[in-house]
């Protein structure tokens, strides 16, 4: 949702450029730079994918438009040691070329990048508009510009310290300057890392990205002001005070990698090795850090996430409950926010998120700390602000993921939660070692039989031909198998955009029925204990027009048939999930949309 960076140091246009390519899953509407030159700062912006600013900063110097630069890079196109860079995920006016970050105060002395939301920003505004001000894009953004003008007395901090403390909201925002040569931040509850590396200082939303370059990175505070200069970095309050904030190594670089075909397929094949890679860590660590002293008192369990996060939450709520003595209950984190869900020192919960970063996760993290609970963050991504904001972290194995629709990093985080709860169920005693062993045995072999799903992908390939006209799908399934009637149907909404949506099976009868038509798909999944039941629903949705499709290790009379290999049945989300990943993948890409970045969403959202 909106990434930034900022980079002082050779080939500063050149970097933030790349930069932005591995922060376009944070938003693609719009991309923008700004670079610093001896006579002043120059944007560039354009609306849509960072290949159309990189053509914009290209022809600019190749019309010569900008002959005034002080230079050109390699790449060809105009060069600066001091740039800032952003890429845009819509919250404030439409899909626009004016609406693109990065914003000129008016005198154009500043300029500034913005992730998060501004909520005073009508107000900000006003106080500007009544004076006769006329603000160029919609955005609450470029209130920032013009409160940084001005607040300017000569001091550029104490300019930027009197901007933060009058926002209100959200905010990571990164300022470059005439003034002076240093680049300026100012951070609340949107994520800013700091990087240092011996030919450059950096800011940036992600710490994989900034760790491409830096070799020691700063997780920075909220309520805190940045001043990255050639000579170093300095932290200050929003009064101006210095504060202390610790720097460290960083083992978080991932490769910024260009794939030929799509980042969704490539994640979709890696869930084998990724599993494999989750297990390795659970033994080499012995275990993800369950304290004994912490679960044996426990009387509830929450598992708490948006999106995928959630579906993994109450996939894992489903199988814990067969063997755990306590309650465990998923919510999704934009509800346990505002609800009034019991918690106490007895309150165990998990805050599972693959970025670490959305917003509503961490805020539930945060109300849930304040009331005294114990929280345990599931995360794919090391010093994320879901770290800093709970008690212990569990990290997930699933290596960088890119495509927005999160495929690996749901199987990876069902394998860590199953673990986590199988640890609370033997410290409590509900859980023998006979079964422990037992179930780790069969999970062990699980990236096998994934393996031999995903050679059948041409299967579901040629299923998605059948699909890809549905008017709406409905997947279906029961208990355990109802997270994964959840998951595909996000997967196939979000990529697809074709209407769907997942009933527990029983509850069809009770209104869905109504919907069922000809050019209607039913997605039935099961892992077989409950197939008479199953095999009822598929019989009155099929008498009723509608095409089945079954997901199971046995197949049904009146429903094409993805057969799966037998699984432990606590384990067969994890697998029964990939052919519904596929399915979706497939149908998306013969409606020519694009997988990887489907319309209207982001992939890491960090405003509530
Ligand atoms: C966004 C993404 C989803 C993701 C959800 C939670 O909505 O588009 O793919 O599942 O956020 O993200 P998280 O990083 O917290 O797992």
């Amino acid at each position: 949702m909106c990434g930034i960076f900022g980079m002082i140091g050779a080939n500063a246009v050149a970097n933030t450029l790349q930069a932005l390519k591995y922060l376009e899953y944070r938003g693609y509407d719009s991309a923008g730079i700004a670079a610093k030159q001896a006579d002043g700062i120059r944007i560039y912006k354009s609306e849509g994918r960072i290949h159309n600013l990189e053509k914009l900063l290209k022809n600019s110097v190749e019309n010569n438009a900008d002959s005034s630069f002080s230079g050109t890079s390699g790449a060809g196109y105009v060069e600066s040691e001091i740039a800032i860079g952003h890429t845009r995920w819509a919250t404030h006016g439409a899909v626009t070329t004016a609406n693109a970050h990065p914003f000129y105060s008016p005198d154009g002395n500043f300029a500034v990048v913005h992730n998060g939301i501004i909520e005073n920003y009508l107000a900000l505004k006003k106080q500007f508009t009544s004076r006769g001000a006329v603000f160029t894009s919609e955005t609450d953004s470029e209130t920032v510009a013009y409160l940084l003008q001005n607040n300017y007395n000569g001091n550029t901090l104490q300019a930027v310290c009197a901007t933060a403390k009058s926002l209100v909201g959200a905010f990571a925002i990164a300022v470059t300057t005439t003034y002076d040569n240093s680049l300026y931040a100012i951070k609340n509850k949107s994520p800013l890392v700091i990087g240092v590396s011996d030919v450059g200082v950096y800011l940036c939303s992600d710490i994989r990205c900034v760790s491409h370059w830096a070799t020691k990175v700063a997780v920075t505070p909220d309520n805190t002001v940045v001043v990255v200069g050639k000579e170093g970095v300095r932290f200050y309050d929003f009064e101006g005070k210095p504060i202390t904030v610790r720097f460290f190594t960083t083992d978080a670089a991932e490769e910024m990698e260009q794939v030929d075909g799509d980042f969704m397929l490539k994640e979709i094949f890696e869930i084998p090795e990724k599993i494999r890679l989750t297990q390795e860590g659970y033994f080499k660590n012995g275990g993800f850090g369950v304290e004994p002293e912490r679960v044996r008192n426990i009387s509830r369990i929450y598992l708490i996430g948006c999106g995928t996060a959630y579906n993994s939450g109450l996939q894992i709520a489903a199988v814990a409950r067969k063997f755990l003595d306590v309650d465990v209950l998923p919510v999704i984190a934009s509800e346990f926010i505002y609800d009034n869900y019991p918690v106490d020192g007895n309150t165990l919960a998990f805050f599972i998120s693959q970025s670490g970063e959305t917003a509503d996760t961490i805020r539930a993290a945060e109300n849930f700390n304040s009331l005294g609970g114990y929280s345990y963050a599931v995360t794919n991504t090391k010093a994320s602000s879901l770290c800093f904001a709970c008690k212990k972290v569990a990290y997930i194995y699933a290596g960088g993921e890119f495509a927005v629709a999160s495929t690996k990093a749901y199987n990876c985080q069902l394998v860590t939660l199953l673990l986590l709860t199988l640890d609370v169920g033997r410290i409590r005693g509900t859980v023998s070692n006979e079964q422990y062993a037992s179930v780790l045995r069969a999970l062990t072999g699980i990236p096998s039989v994934i393996e031999e799903v995903l050679s059948h992908s041409y299967e579901i390939s040629r299923i998605a031909e059948t699909v890809k006209d549905s008017s709406a799908v409905f997947y279906i399934g029961r208990t355990t198998d109802y997270p994964t009637a959840c998951e595909g149907s996000l997967k196939l909404k979000e990529i697809s955009y074709i209407h769907s949506e997942a009933y527990p099976a029983g509850e069809l009868k009770h209104g869905t029925l109504a919907l069922m038509e000809e050019n209607v798909t039913v997605v039935a999944i099961t892992d077989g204990t409950l197939s008479d039941k199953m095999a009822s629903s598929i019989n009155e949705v099929a008498t009723r027009g509608a095409k089945v499709i079954s997901v199971s290790p046995q197949t049904f009379p009146n429903a094409l048939s993805v057969t799966l290999p037998k699984v432990n049945t606590l384990l067969y989300g994890i697998v029964s999930v990939v052919p519904l990943q596929l399915l979706a993948y497939y149908v998306a890409k013969r409606l020519g949309r694009d997988v990887d970045k489907p319309r209207n969403l982001a992939k890491s959202v960090t405003v509530e």
